[in-house]
């Protein structure tokens, strides 16, 4: 496989030198095939799916296809973000005008084309995509390779026989969006990362290492053994004996451990290499100090190196005990959680892997320190910020069975996860409401549970239930009772009834609130953001943290949720598209609750009062003003006068009714002694005059996937954000980058996120075909048939369906004729769709030669545009039929496509703010963004990109 130039840096260089001591070369190739795909949105080759034959996929599924006229798009990519808001529309998934309703939305084709080098043949490849939502049927070079049900987990095929070795070769996806799994926002498309993996034919097999580290009674106490199991494929016929060695190497750098050991492995033996070595004083892994060992596994037959993978692990020891709770590294460790789902403004599911890592810096921030994957396994790259940044990971399954095919789910995900120090805890489903309390459930959960003791004996389980004090079904088997909601005394019943089942909060909090809103509008759908508004099975924020901060054995918990995201709009529905549970709205902006969560469970001093001090026509009228702040007492002034010194009890927030004047609203936050240790303020702004755009990285990687998040906000003459700001702001982009979404966190707006190039496109049918059984060249050469003054009135009218040839061994020519006008000629391009022919056909335009076929099944399109012209046109296909009957199918179009266009982007501010996400393309250099508004000052914010060692890629 060529790989593109990789760019290197100094000093990226010289870091990948010191840790790459121990790294040999290996055949091994894990190459992105993210960028540089086709796409087409609609279902229009419904027989694609039809599977007569091998090897002969119709319509985008051939090789023969021609999707010059797709539109380009790089993955991740998820198309539903793209689509417009109806309310007649699915409102849990975001009123998104995708499913079973809106049919041409819900199926997208994607194709993409690479070349292999001879010098492959003879390796192993493997098709691995991380995700695609929600049905995949995936093709390569016309053989239909897989059909894959279901949006979260990953699949993989061994593509190896039906490659081309030195030429080109074809995948082509077909992605049904139309069933849903979730009743929240999923999005559609292959919304996760695309592999292609190059391996010899003796090779670690996909997810084959699992590496762990063991203390005696799992007290992080002494030297703990490094367990390592390597699982070898041998795709040959020969048996092969595999020498296995592995390698440690510390978070500096240094090599600490080489150990190996040898077995014979055989064809599709599957031969699981067992090592073990001891570590001393390692440095424990947590989310206050992530530190990463990296494992390197090298597997070497007769003498040579056939394989080599890193892999990256954290030693630390997890459990969960009845009466201390959650217990990492030996010690009570309170969850500070928050459950997410995988959305983002701008972007919906496609999330980039720099913006995983911006939102679990954004989750830090508050002092969140776990996030439970609801409901279903995340993206790899996700754990893989976490296990660097410190985040730890409730690994959620989609749904509970022990079916087969649910507990090959089941397998892959433990398998794939199993090494990131950051999951903590596996959990096999979430309220399971109708069946729970059954012996059935009760039997499958312990199936599930068992599961994960054979495969990963170092985590323990639990399940996400939505009841109060019942002990049947899936609780009276799972080793961790999950509680979500049910905040009150039956917990205590429970724990007092089950004394040896631990327990953890799965799912607390779901409080409703809208970021700079202080009163309810349910007409706009939007939520007053005092912690008050909450729903019926659930808590204020206040309620619930207070009685679990008082109950260390229920180990924390995952507030539902850190992030807003599209769809379950609560408590309202349309035109709200989005929940509110978020501590942070959809851009990762925060809500003032973020401050009450910030203030308890960080060490930080914090002191925030809301709400804002803008209330133009409310002088003279209370307003309520709450401080968050974890400081012993806090005092409020309006325009310098105190309005009282009030203490504040641990976990609680302070509460004023002021009323109201312009001017400044201010607090001092007072320690035990009485001293001043933090200050705050809110003012009264003045109308907006400018913009100001804040790129969260100055600096990013010039690789074509890297972002930066800018916050857009609207300033006064003070240079203050003005908190009720509304501004409609127009994005300009210039130099090595793209805008790739926008947002502001509105969960009524319906505004775009995304501005997609669009070529408006027209299909002119040709009809009145006429045919004639004629001898014809079986070849490029045009029979005097096919020329334009031919005259063929005195031919046979194709008339009804089905075949018009009815003798084996015999051809005909087809000719009909399509007026054109020079408009129609200035787009883009034109195609012309051939319904198919039976069974080889030569085709032409004009009297020219364009192409042919030689599949009976395949609708051939050709790009003609050069062959046309404004008039009369003339389309003739010569038609061979060599058995049965044949013909040509009469259904043909020219299709004429536009110019591409893209709209500005532009969006408006909500409450002050906006978010511009802005990726890198892969040349280093400036990124120029401007913004602009009527009757405000515009902004321009420079961004460098800076040369980088590229992800590995198929080009
Ligand atoms: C829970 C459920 C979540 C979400 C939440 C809203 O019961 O597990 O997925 O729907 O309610 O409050």
């Amino acid at each position: 496989m060529k790989i593109s130039l990789h760019i290197f840096s100094t000093i990226a260089c010289a870091l990948l030198l010191a840790v790459q001591a121990a790294i040999a070369e290996s055949p091994r190739e894990h190459l992105s095939l993210d960028a540089n795909w086709k796409f087409h949105l609609g279902d229009d080759w419904p027989d694609a799916l039809s599977r007569m034959n091998s090897g002969t996929g119709s319509g985008p599924a051939s090789e023969k296809f021609s999707d010059n006229f797709w539109r380009e798009v790089n993955l991740p990519h998820d198309w539903a973000v793209e689509l417009p808001f109806d309310w007649a529309a699915d409102g849990s998934h975001g009123f998104h005008t995708l499913g079973a309703k809106y049919p041409t939305n819900s199926i997208g084709w994607y194709r993409r084309t690479f070349e292999l080098p001879k010098e492959d043949e003879g390796k192993r490849i493997w098709l691995t995509f991380d995700g695609v939502m929600h049905d995949a049927t995936v093709w390569v070079n016309g053989w239909c390779v897989r059909r894959h049900e279901g949006g979260y987990y990953p699949f993989r095929e061994d593509i190896t026989d039906v490659l081309h070795y030195g030429g080109k070769n074809t995948i082509a996806v077909r992605v049904d969006a139309t069933q849903t799994e979730g009743w929240f926002y999923e999005g559609a498309g292959i919304y996760r990362h695309v592999w292609l993996d190059v391996t010899a034919p003796v090779a670690i097999a996909p997810n084959g290492i699992y590496v762990r580290s063991e203390f005696a009674n799992n007290v992080p106490k002494g030297n703990p053994e490094i367990k390592v199991e390597v699982s070898l494929l041998n795709t040959t016929t020969n048996a092969a004996k595999a020498t296995v060695k592995c390698e440690i190497i510390s978070p500096d750098g240094k090599l600490l451990k080489s150990f190996s050991e040898s077995e014979k492995v055989t064809r599709d033996s599957r031969g699981v290499v067992k090592l073990e070595s001891k570590l001393s004083a390692p440095e424990l892994w947590s989310p206050e100090s992530p530190a990463l060992y990296k494992l390197v596994t090298t597997v070497s037959v007769d003498g040579k190196v056939v394989d080599q993978v890193e892999t990256p692990f954290g030693i630390r020891t997890v459990a969960f005990d009845p009466n201390e709770g959650f217990l990492l590294n030996g010690k009570h460790y309170e969850l500070y959680g928050t459950c997410n789902h995988q959305d983002h403004a701008g972007v919906g599911a496609a999330i980039p892997d720099a913006l995983q890592e911006f939102r679990v810096k954004k989750l830090k921030e508050f002092g969140c320190n776990a996030i439970r994957t609801s409901h279903n396994p995340p993206t790899p790259e996700l754990l893989d910020v976490c296990d660097r940044l410190g985040m730890l990971i409730m690994d959620e399954s989609r749904l509970m069975g022990s079916d087969s095919l649910n507990m090959k789910k089941w397998d892959d995900q433990i398998r794939r996860d199993r090494n990131h120090p950051s999951v903590a805890i596996w959990c096999i489903a979430n309220e399971q409401f109708m069946v729970q309390d059954t012996p059935q459930a009760g039997a499958v959960a312990r199936t599930m549970q068992d599961y994960v003791k054979q495969l990963d004996p170092t985590r323990p389980v639990t399940y996400a239930s939505p009841e109060d004090d019942v002990f049947r079904g899936i609780n009276s088997v799972i080793e961790v009772r999950g509680w979500n909601y049910h905040v009150g005394p039956q917990m205590d019943r429970y724990h007092a009834a089950h004394p040896d089942q631990p327990n953890v909060g799965t799912e607390q909090g779901s409080v409703v609130s809208t970021r700079g809103i202080y009163e309810n509008d349910p007409k706009r759908g939007y939520v007053m953001a005092y912690d008050i508004r909450r729903q019926g099975w659930t808590d204020t924020a206040e309620s619930w943290w207070t009685y679990f901060a008082e109950r260390p054995w229920l180990s924390g918990t995952f507030v539902w949720t850190g992030f807003d995201y599209r769809g379950e709009p609560t408590p309202y529905w349309w035109p709200c598209i989005n929940s509110h549970f978020g501590i942070l709205d959809t851009c990762g902006f925060p809500k003032d609750v973020f401050y009450y969560y910030k203030s308890w469970w960080t060490t930080n001093t914090v002191l925030h009062l809301l709400p804002h001090w803008n209330w133009p026509g409310k002088e003279g009228q209370e307003i309520r003003v709450d401080a968050y702040s974890n400081c012993k007492q806090v005092e409020l002034f309006l325009n310098g006068a105190s309005l009282g010194k009030q203490t504040m009890k641990p976990n609680s927030k302070l509460t004023w009714q002021v009323k109201y004047a312009p001017g400044t609203l201010s607090a001092k936050g007072y320690d035990d002694a009485g001293k001043v240790i933090a200050e705050t303020k809110v003012e009264t702004t003045g109308d907006a005059t400018g913009i100001q755009l804040a790129p969260d990285r100055k600096t990013i990687n010039a690789d074509g996937e890297d972002v930066s998040v800018f916050t857009v906000s609207a300033v006064d003459a003070n240079g203050r954000t003005v908190p009720v700001a509304q501004n409609n702001i127009h994005f300009a982009i210039e130099g090595a980058g793209r805008i790739i979404g926008v947002g502001n966190g509105d969960p009524s707006c319906h505004e775009p996120d995304l501005y997609v190039p669009t070529a408006p496109s027209r299909n002119v049918p040709v009809k009145n075909w006429r045919w004639e059984i004629a001898g014809i060249p079986r070849n490029k050469s045009a029979a005097p048939e096919f020329a334009n003054d031919f005259d063929d009135s005195g031919w046979k009218t194709i008339s009804g369906g089905g075949p018009t040839i009815e003798t084996t061994d015999t051809s005909a020519i087809y000719r009909a004729h399509v007026t054109l006008t020079e408009a129609d000629l200035k787009g883009e391009g034109a195609m012309i769709c051939f319904g198919g022919c039976d069974d080889d056909g030569w085709y032409f335009v004009n009297g020219q030669y364009v192409g042919e076929s030689h599949d009976w099944q395949a609708q051939p399109i050709f790009d003609a545009k050069k062959y046309l012209h404004a008039g009369d046109n003339v389309i003739a296909v010569g038609v061979y039929n060599g058995v049965a009957q044949g013909g040509l199918n009469p259904n043909v179009t020219v299709q004429l496509i536009g110019k591409t266009e893209v709209a500005p982007w532009s969006r408006s501010l909500f409450n002050g703010l906006a978010q511009v996400i802005v990726q890198s393309t892969e040349d280093a250099g400036e990124i120029k963004l401007t913004a602009t508004a009527d009757g405000l000052v515009p902004a321009a914010s420079v961004l460098e990109t800076k040369p980088c060692p590229q992800r590995l890629f198929v080009p």
